[in-house]
């Protein structure tokens, strides 16, 4: 395109820029005014879903979750993570007010591919095989009172209808899992078919979103804490929402005046900086047209949006020479930890970069081709951190429209979890920038974000806890 001055050189980096970079420059930037149509697009695509069940793109999910922890619960549980490339299960004494955490113990295993395309039978039965392993290593440490049964919080990470605290329905399923014959089924029923068929007794006692999780965790050391956001395989945030702003709610008898709302925002699609590479893969996907803000933000697509435009500029512009291997062109071979790795080369001659372009893409670099492939990932890296920043202020303006000055007034606790916030650097400040910039110096002052690490097995954990058949 013309329209476009050509081979314009990058100041930062001494870069000639192509077309195609321009192009993408310009397509992904998000100045104020985009972030600010973002945040208010968000919070208004809340409301909607608030309203009525299907308003918007947004389901804003009922938890059935009412009362945070309060630090107070006590004795042993188990939490169940499901939700990305690994699957996690953990125990815990908890030791209330005093003690709080006794003891802890986990383990982690990753997802075997097959599974993700297999049977629901078949992904329930290696859950609860692994479970029942780790239960037989249960160690004194740990206690039971006598005549109970272990109670387990289960986190699941994907769009479920809850129907109660201990029960939901899979809506559909999201980053890339596609197992047959779970979607519409109870999931907890589907968990304690496969535990009977182990011979494990455990109950479980809470069905909680993995954002929900970490809400919870968090509040169990910060009363502050009022969101909670997943920025990892995908993406999602939850916050606490007063009873009296869900229209939709099936009764008014639920005798309490605040939930926890799972907005499943991944679903959002309104208004966002996108390019005909955001668009090639959502085509290409397995869920065409849905999670579209997942795909632009999320640790899953990061890697694959930067491959097929580094795949354009190969054969437009020869960026790697005239060769271009055959798994250059495999969906998915180059992932976010990759472009992560990249990024944090600062070396002269960008070794690194050229070590991992070679290793992942099969492509060998000149310094110039490794300057464009780390403009190219700070592109796509920074729009995706900055509409992250932006989804955040949507959900912060919401609750602030509905309850003047308690949420900006006051010191107000976002929790964050999920590998592409704790291990991306870059991303993460790109993030904070928006904030700030949407809020300005003095709210952001009393805007905390900030890391909850694995606050969500916990948070499973203290909510089987809370909701546990024996009281506490
Ligand atoms: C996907 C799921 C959502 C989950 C998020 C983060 O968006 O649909 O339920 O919270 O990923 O793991």
């Amino acid at each position: 395109t013309g329209r476009l001055r050509p081979r314009m050189a990058l100041r930062s980096s001494g870069i000639s820029v192509t077309p195609i970079l321009a192009d993408l420059q310009k397509n992904c930037a998000t100045p104020l005014p985009v972030l600010r149509h973002v945040a208010d697009a968000m919070a208004a695509d809340m409301r909607a879903g608030l309203a009525v069940e299907g308003g918007s793109d947004l389901k804003m999910i009922l938890s059935y979750v009412n009362s945070l922890p309060t630090g107070n619960e006590k004795g042993l549980f188990y939490a169940l993570d499901l939700g990305g490339t690994n699957f996690r299960v953990l125990r815990v004494q908890l030791g209330g007010k005093e003690e709080r955490v006794i003891d802890t113990e986990f383990e982690q295993v990753s997802i075997p591919e097959e599974l993700m395309f297999g049977t629901s039978e078949e992904l329930f039965d290696f859950i609860a095989s692994r479970l029942a392993r780790f239960v037989e290593k249960e160690g004194g440490r740990f206690c039971l009172p006598h005549g109970r049964k272990r109670e387990i919080g289960f986190t699941f990470s994907f769009p479920v209808k809850q129907t109660s605290i201990d029960s939901g329905i899979l809506i559909k399923w999201t980053k890339g899992f596609a197992v047959s014959g779970t979607a519409g089924k109870d999931v907890v029923a589907c968990l304690n078919e496969a535990m009977e068929r182990q011979e494990l007794n455990m109950r479980v006692s809470a069905l909680v979103n993995d954002t929900v999780g970490t809400l919870a965790g968090a509040r169990y050391w910060d009363d502050d804490a009022m969101v909670a956001v997943i920025l990892g395989t995908g993406t999602n945030a939850c916050y606490v929402e007063r009873m009296d702003a869900i229209p939709k709610l099936p009764d008014q008898t639920l005798n309490s005046r605040r939930t926890i709302i799972n907005t499943e925002w991944g679903a959002f699609s309104n208004g966002l900086p996108l390019t005909e590479f955001d668009r090639d893969m959502d085509a290409a996907s397995i869920n065409p047209g849905e999670q579209i803000f997942e795909k632009t933000i999320s640790g899953m697509y990061l890697g694959e949006i930067v491959r097929r435009i580094l795949y354009k500029m190969a054969k437009a512009d020869d960026l790697f020479g005239d060769a271009i291997p055959e798994k250059f062109s495999k969906p998915f071979i180059l992932r976010t930890p990759d472009l992560c790795a990249m990024q944090q080369d600062s070396s002269d001659d960008l070794e690194a970069v050229g070590l991992i372009l070679n290793n992942t893409i099969g492509v060998a670099s000149n310094l110039n081709a490794r300057k464009v492939v780390l403009e190219v990932c700070d592109t796509i890296v920074k729009r995706g951190g900055r509409l992250a920043g932006a989804g955040i202020v949507g959900i912060l303006q919401k609750m602030e429209e509905d309850s003047k000055g308690v949420v900006f007034g006051k010191r107000t606790v976002v929790a964050m979890d999920g590998g592409l916030y704790e291990h991306y650097p870059q991303y993460r400040s790109y993030l904070q920038d928006a904030v700030t910039e949407l809020l300005g110096s003095e709210i952001s002052k009393n805007v905390i974000i900030e890391h909850s690490k694995d606050g969500s097995g916990i948070g499973a954990a203290l909510l089987a806890a809370s909701n546990s058949k024996y009281g506490h």
